[in-house]
């Protein structure tokens, strides 16, 4: 038995140096190591438990910009950091990227529910706008540019995002989607595929799409992010009608004459990828002789998002 006075002593140490490492602990979550992807656990609401990974480069900006870049289905955060250029673009532009895990085994988004297609709805768009909050808050980031883009199942939830919280984007970039509300399962099924869609069997016109995608932030009537819009023309995953359908949808809320748009151009960016400007807040991308496996357009998307 050790006398009382040591056992005090020693029981206060003990009690004080895991109270010290609690702390260190709690610092380390509060800031994410720069130059490689951490993931956050406490980036506060997280109604459908999506994973928040984030990438903040060792060249950090003040005030900085923010992607959030969605990854495609049976991908990760982790396959979407390593498989697209944002992180690279981060050193060299000083912006943070945050990547979102979906929460389903198969890795796609829920852009099917109710919640989902709902400002604030508790669904995975709510989890992904609260990971963009917490980051603006902790990073004091620039809240005028603040980007999403995704590809495949990323694309969907990136047309989400913008018309779920178009307040918090400045502009968007989708590859490879469906417009808003186009996988919508009327079961109200979380995470469904809808053949369809996906088969370019919804077909509808601009203003009811952007009826669609003004719903799910209803009476919104600010600003609203600029959208770029790729689709390849020989897509069997997500028929290319999905790429008419979307820049209608985009066209509507913006109110731009969807059948004569402002310029079409060929070979552009690439050779038989052809480009259609409705506005400056809405570009589409044909990419002829392209599947689902469409490349993403680094250097074009730091034009889109202005940083270059
Ligand atoms: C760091 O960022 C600044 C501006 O954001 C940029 O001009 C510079 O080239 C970057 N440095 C590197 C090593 O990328
Ligand atoms: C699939 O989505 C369309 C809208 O694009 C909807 O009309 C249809 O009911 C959906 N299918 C199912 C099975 O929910």
């Amino acid at each position: 038995m050790l006398p009382l006075p040591i056992l005090l002593t020693t029981l206060l140490c003990a009690f004080s140096s895991t109270a010290l490492t609690l702390q260190h602990e709690h610092a380390k979550q509060l800031l994410p190591r720069a130059g490689s992807l951490e993931q956050i656990t406490d980036f506060g609401d997280n109604p459908t438990n999506v994973g928040m990974y984030i990438y903040v480069p060792n060249n950090l900006s003040s005030n900085p910009a923010i992607i959030v870049g969605i990854h495609w289905c049976s991908g990760t955060a982790q396959a979407y950091y390593t498989g697209s250029p944002y992180a690279t673009y981060a050193e060299q532009h000083g912006f943070i990227v945050i990547y979102p895990d979906s929460p389903y085994e198969g890795g796609c988004w829920d852009v099917s529910s109710q919640a989902t297609l709902t400002r604030d709805g508790g669904g995975n768009s709510n989890s992904i706008a609260n990971m963009v909050k917490w980051a603006v808050e902790k990073y004091e980031a620039d809240e005028e540019r603040v980007f999403v883009t995704g590809l495949s199942s990323g694309a969907m939830m990136t047309n989400v995002m913008a018309a779920t919280y178009p307040d918090l984007f400045a502009a968007g970039i989708v590859y490879a989607g469906v417009p808003a509300g186009c996988f919508l399962s009327t079961a109200d099924e979380k995470n469904a595929w809808n053949s369809t869609c996906s088969q370019g069997n919804s077909i509808t016109t601009p203003e009811h799409w952007a009826a669609i995608a003004k719903a799910m932030d209803p009476g919104y009537d600010g600003p609203r992010p600029k959208m770029q819009i790729y689709h390849g023309s020989q897509d069997t995953t997500l028929y290319p009608q999905n790429y008419y359908e979307t820049c209608k949808q985009w066209a509507g809320v913006f109110g731009y004459e969807y059948d004569s748009p402002e310029e079409t151009k060929k070979d552009t960016p690439l050779a038989n990828w052809a480009s259609t400007v409705w506005g400056e807040k809405l570009t589409g991308v044909l990419a002829g002789g392209v599947d689902h496996g469409i490349q993403i357009q680094g250097k074009e998307d730091m034009v889109w998002f202005g940083f270059t």
